[in-house]
């Protein structure tokens, strides 16, 4: 079985919320419920999840590639995605990425060679608000992430 019963159960549960002609709506829980136990989302991940909802795989691929939560390859422990969208950008999103990109001595997309941390670029939070800000391993908002908040964070990821 290509994922674990555990992970079946949970999105049997999310089934339950549409009627079996709408089980395609639940393909981002199922995605996202794939992801959390494998990390991220192979192709044969992909084709499994929309097997077991029963959609033609092309849905759940443009699903999954369409929204930047989903890994379509290995990420890091930690994935940092750091919005450069113009709220962001105008109070220092645009240095927020270049800072990091020179803290962890990788590019934007790429991985550190010890496996710890991925950087991606992001769209729009929702938080512009709080900018300049990142999203820790897809859950996490780090708000006002000047030089020195990024310094503190990066410290705190063992
Ligand atoms: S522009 Fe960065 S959170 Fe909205």
């Amino acid at each position: 079985m290509m994922l674990s019963e555990e992970s079946l159960k949970k999105i049997d549960k999310e089934l339950t919320k549409y009627p079996e002609e709408s089980f395609r709506s639940a393909i981002m829980s199922a995605l996202t419920i794939a992801q959390q136990e494998k990390k991220w989302l192979s192709p044969d991940v992909i084709e499994f999840v929309a097997d077991y909802i029963g959609i033609p795989p092309v849905q759940a691929y443009e699903v999954a590639t369409f929204y930047n939560m989903y890994d379509l390859k290995p990420v890091g422990k930690y994935k940092l995605q750091v919005c450069t969208n113009l709220p962001c950008a105008l109070q220092g999103g645009v240095n927020t990425a270049e800072y990091l990109k020179k803290k962890l001595g990788i590019e934007l997309g790429e991985t550190t060679s010890d496996g710890k941390f991925t950087l991606i670029e992001g769209e729009c939070l929702g938080a512009c608000g709080d900018a300049p800000v990142l999203l820790l391993n897809n859950h996490k908002m780090c708000s006002f992430m000047t030089e020195g908040a990024i310094d503190k964070m990066l410290a705190e990821l063992n």
